[in-house]
């Protein structure tokens, strides 16, 4: 079996000829001749047309479960060769024998929908803002008046980890005895994912720190801290991961050279992430409907029996923007605002009461100014986002 991977190349030289250089490249070959490099290891042109090549690299090349060498060979060298002007790595198509040696999600979107007790609606969630700054007191306050609104879950933000500001452990136990008690209060069951980012040898015992106080979901910057960190996670730890991809803008944003959201959405999905930032259709982050499209079907459509991963709209997100995002994703995501829940001007629970009306406003086909005339907190907020 094969694994093919397919690229999008600018070069002066003939297309066949680039094709044939990345392949020799990340196979058996290199910038000349070199003895016995015709071996069953080398890799071959599929197709080489106008500006698209398809590789094919035999399954053998590959050591079954280890993404970073996958990557060395699919998203390697080649980046680099000056022959190549510009080159996207824009999707891989793996073997069923690579899919099949990682486990992917232990949690995936059936088993958080259980969890939280939510079915047939998109779920919202919101990151804690400002994202540095508050002690872990303030971090729970802001959480659980987001969850009084009736968000679903509650994430830290991307640079928040474990700092003497805001240590882990207390904010986890802070965070989560106010979500209890706002669940006994209200009945709303939310999730709290915390940002368990580090380096390779502190991930585990972190995370296990964090569930040991009360964590029930962890968060991890998958391009920062790497996949084999996420796949380290959702193999060891006994809670849903939610995976935030900072950092993908360096790979993903421009659409000639490198690496498409589409390839990292499946890599995130072997490694076992359980919701994943894939982009929004309207937000602040640049970004196509392609893409996002093609990155939603890859974490939800049947994929050898792995669990499906939840797309999460994120990102200069309010509730007007709520709309063009079910829209595209539909039922099965997760849509977040930030400042578009703690920025409105009756405050964090009324910013979370009008994302949630603006998704039930969705879900009924009602227009967001209709809806908007009997629910107050949705009226205030575009209103006050119409500028
Ligand atoms: C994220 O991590 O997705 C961002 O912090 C979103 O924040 P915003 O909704 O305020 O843009
Ligand atoms: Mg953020």
């Amino acid at each position: 079996m094969e694994l093919i991977a397919k690229y999008r190349v600018e070069t002066d030289l003939p297309i066949k000829k680039a094709a044939a250089a990345i392949a020799a490249e990340q196979s058996t070959g290199t910038w000349t001749e070199v003895r016995g490099a015709d071996n069953p290891l080398a890799a071959r042109v599929i197709s080489a047309e106008g500006k698209e090549a398809v590789i094919g690299f035999p399954e053998e090349i590959f050591e079954p479960g280890n993404i970073p060498q996958y990557l060395s060979v699919v998203a390697g060298n080649l980046f680099g060769l000056g022959a190549l002007k510009r080159v996207r790595l824009e999707d891989v198509i793996f073997p069923e024998g690579m899919v099949r040696a990682h486990r992917g999600p232990r949690f995936g979107i059936e088993d958080a929908r259980k969890i939280l007790g939510v079915f047939n609606r998109p779920l919202v969630g919101t990151i804690v803002k400002p994202k540095v700054g508050l002690d872990p007191a303030g971090t729970a306050a802001v959480a659980a008046a987001a969850v009084r609104g009736g968000l679903d879950l509650v994430k830290d933000d991307e640079t928040l980890t474990d700092q003497k500001f805001c240590p882990l452990a207390s904010r986890v136990e802070e965070v989560m005895s106010a979500l209890e008690r706002v669940e006994k209060e209200t009945g709303k069951k939310a999730f709290y994912a915390v940002n368990v980012t580090t380096g390779a040898d502190q991930i585990l015992e972190r995370a296990e720190k964090a569930v040991d106080h009360g964590a029930n979901m962890v968060m991890v910057d998958v391009l920062t801290a790497g996949f084999s960190a996420l796949e380290v996670l959702s193999r060891n730890v006994n809670v849903p991961v939610h995976v935030h991809r900072t950092m993908h803008g360096a790979f993903t944003r421009d659409r000639a050279h490198g690496i498409s959201m589409l390839v990292i959405s499946r890599l995130v999905r072997l490694a076992g992430g359980t919701n994943l930032h894939t982009g929004s259709y309207s937000g602040k982050m640049a970004g196509g409907r392609e893409e996002n499209d093609l990155s939603r079907d890859a974490l939800r459509e049947e994929w050898y029996g792995l669990k499906r991963v939840f797309p999460v709209a994120s990102g200069g997100i309010y509730p007007a923007k709520v709309s063009a995002n079910l829209d595209g994703y539909g039922i099965d995501c997760i849509v977040q605002a930030g400042g578009g829940v703690h920025g409105h001007p009756d405050g964090t629970t009324a910013g979370a009461r009008a994302m949630v009306q603006a998704v039930e406003a969705w879900q009924k086909k009602i227009p967001l100014e209709v809806y908007a005339k009997d629910h107050k907190e949705l009226e205030t907020a575009l209103k006050y986002w119409a500028a």
